[in-house]
């Protein structure tokens, strides 16, 4: 079936839902999720969302933090007006029904700010220990009182839709996005999406690695789907370990947030004694990189399983009412944080790279935008800074609104015919034993050869691995008919391409990226993005200069 639309959003999370209820006054919206509408990394952010609100904090302190952990990265204007434009995308948070956790008494700010790594300040709204949950219960619920946003759930995109038949003043080609591919994996049936706009809101990749705290939604759809079209791909080797997820066989990605160190927890070894005093002056609260790095290095020279986070020097209603979801998860599992310290490991997190957008959310692609943790706006550099990415994705989703708003009257309705979906000659898989084979050792490899500390000889060894999977991938995309695993495994090949590719480019150690190798910042040679995008003769990633 052909579908219709003015501006085509594919997935649900902050980033899609904030821009929907936003751009529902321009025209019709379909917004596409491949699961339920609140599944979604949104729906599991614990921590919160970082702005500047009480009169001892001042935007210049967000700003240097946010820099600072950046590690040189951060593009300082895309710093200054995320910083700057938050407190008023939060505003609009609350009149569209979120409830941030208040407090108490009232002293020079109405909320009660948490505190997390790098922050110098109290800082983060949140909503207990279920801060996402709440920010997708009221955004699902004013997006269903919307006439002209329509969403489509259990719809996964496959593929871009593109023209290249444009061409620019001087005279080259330049493709438009017209719109998407989406499978319907209920009906089993692939439709197409026509649209004027069309936003990658898709989220992030943890999935590509063994270890994450993101759900299974997260499997770099939209970029792979981007790099496929064309578009310009930036910074993915700084994927983010969190250094505190639950070490427990029945858990699967559970997060202790940071909070938990904000509020005082230690981490300590398996033998009681601390040791982050030996990697930096902030100790358990350093920023993310530091802790995750120093975490790995005690693993690897003590050969433990997990670390201990202590945070039994609190008193059991405190734990219980500040962090209810992890107290209460934490119980389930027969660890009392009252009385237990929490076993935990790192796990990988976020992605700071993506799809290269400008200040106003578009992509390299005309009529494509992204915004959300699918996009590299400059704003995380090397690193990102707790709890700045639900802010990045409000304030990006409301510039992407701005600048089609600008552009609506202007763009016609794609009038080019498009060709269905074409699966003539694909038939069943009977071995589907294949997919899930090439998703465990995808996710192996990288875990092992690209984590936390890389050296060029375990990167060539995951690039062998990996581009040998990716064949095998395409041929099996390419003869059977396409199932949800099936598109989500081709995704995460690619991404874990893009992630070996850039991180074998950039020849130095900086923020999230260590290499053994490398293991100083290069700043005369390095202070730069790394930019790849998808060679047309090859069809593999090249480097671009940034
Ligand atoms: P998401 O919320 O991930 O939404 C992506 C959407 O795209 C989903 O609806 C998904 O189904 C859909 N989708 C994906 N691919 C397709 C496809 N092919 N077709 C159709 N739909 C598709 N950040 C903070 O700032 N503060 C925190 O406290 C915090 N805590 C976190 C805790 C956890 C456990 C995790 C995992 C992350 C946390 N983060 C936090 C990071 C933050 O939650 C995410 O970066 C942010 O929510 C991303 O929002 P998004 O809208 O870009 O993507
Ligand atoms: C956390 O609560 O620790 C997660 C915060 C974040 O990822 O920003």
């Amino acid at each position: 079936m052909e579908i219709t639309t003015d501006i085509l959003i594919i997935g649900s999370g902050i980033a899609g839902l904030s821009l929907a209820i936003k751009a529902s006054e321009l025209g019709t919206v379909a917004v596409v999720t491949k699961k339920e509408k609140f599944e979604s990394n949104t729906n599991y952010a614990q921590g919160g969302i970082a702005a500047v609100h009480d009169q001892q904090d001042s935007y210049e302190s967000h700003i240097r933090d946010t820099l600072i952990c950046g590690a040189g990265l951060s593009h300082p204007e895309v710093v200054e007006f995320v910083v700057k434009e938050g407190p008023a995308r939060i505003e609009e948070l609350v009149r569209w029904g979120v409830e941030f956790t208040r407090a108490e008494i009232e002293v020079g700010h109405t909320y009660d700010l948490g505190r997390e790594g790098g922050h110098s300040h109290r800082r983060v709204l949140h909503a207990g220990d279920l801060t996402g949950r709440e920010i997708e219960r009221a955004l699902t619920e004013k997006v269903s009182r919307m006439k002209t946003v329509h969403v489509y759930e259990n719809f996964v995109a496959i593929d871009l839709i593109l023209s290249s038949s444009l061409k620019d003043q001087q005279g080259t080609q330049r493709p438009r996005c017209l719109g998407a591919y989406v499978y319907d994996y209920h009906q089993n049936v692939v439709h197409t999406f026509r649209a004027r706009f069309v936003v990658l809101a898709s989220g992030g990749c943890g999935k590509v690695y063994l270890v994450t705290t993101n759900p299974d939604i997260a499997t770099g759809d939209g970029i792979a789907m981007a790099y496929r079209a064309g578009a310009l791909i930036a910074n993915m080797e700084f994927i983010q370990f969190h250094p505190t997820c639950l070490y427990h066989p029945e858990a699967k990605s559970f997060l202790i947030s940071e909070a938990v160190r904000g509020e005082g927890g230690v981490l300590r070894l398996k033998s009681g004694e601390t040791f982050m005093e030996r990697y930096h002056p902030m100790k358990s609260l350093a920023p993310r990189d530091v802790v995750a790095k120093a975490i790995d290095r005690e693993l690897k020279r003590s050969g433990d399983d997990y670390v201990l986070l202590d945070i039994t020097h609190r008193d059991r209603d405190f734990l219980s009412s500040r962090f209810p979801n992890i107290y209460r998860k934490c119980l389930e599992f027969g660890i009392d944080i009252a009385v237990d310290p929490i076993p935990v490991v790192p796990a990988a997190h976020y992605l700071c790279g993506g799809v290269m957008v400008n200040h106003f959310g578009e992509t390299t692609i005309d009529g494509l935008f992204a915004c959300g943790e699918v996009a590299c706006t400059g704003l995380h550099g090397a690193n990102r800074l707790a709890s700045n990415s639900l802010l990045e994705a409000v304030v990006f989703a409301h510039r992407t609104f701005l600048r089609i708003a600008e552009m609506f009257p202007k763009v016609p309705e794609p009038d080019m015919t498009i060709r269905p979906w074409d699966n003539r000659g694909a038939t069943e898989s009977d071995e589907s034993i294949v997919v899930s084979h090439n998703w465990d050792e995808i996710r192996r490899c990288m875990w092992h050869y690209v984590g936390i500390v890389r050296s060029d000889k375990r990167l060539e060894r995951a690039k062998r691995r990996i581009d040998l999977i990716g064949r095998e991938i395409e041929e099996y995309y390419r003869n059977f008919v396409v199932t949800r695993d099936l598109l989500e495994l081709r995704n995460i090949a690619i991404v874990a391409k893009l992630i070996i590719a850039c991180a074998m480019t950039r020849k130095e150690s900086r923020g999230l990226h260590y290499n053994l190798d490398y293991p100083e910042a290069d700043d005369q040679n390095w202070l730069r993005d790394t930019v790849i995008s998808r060679s047309p003769s090859s069809g593999s990633p090249h480097p671009e200069r940034s």
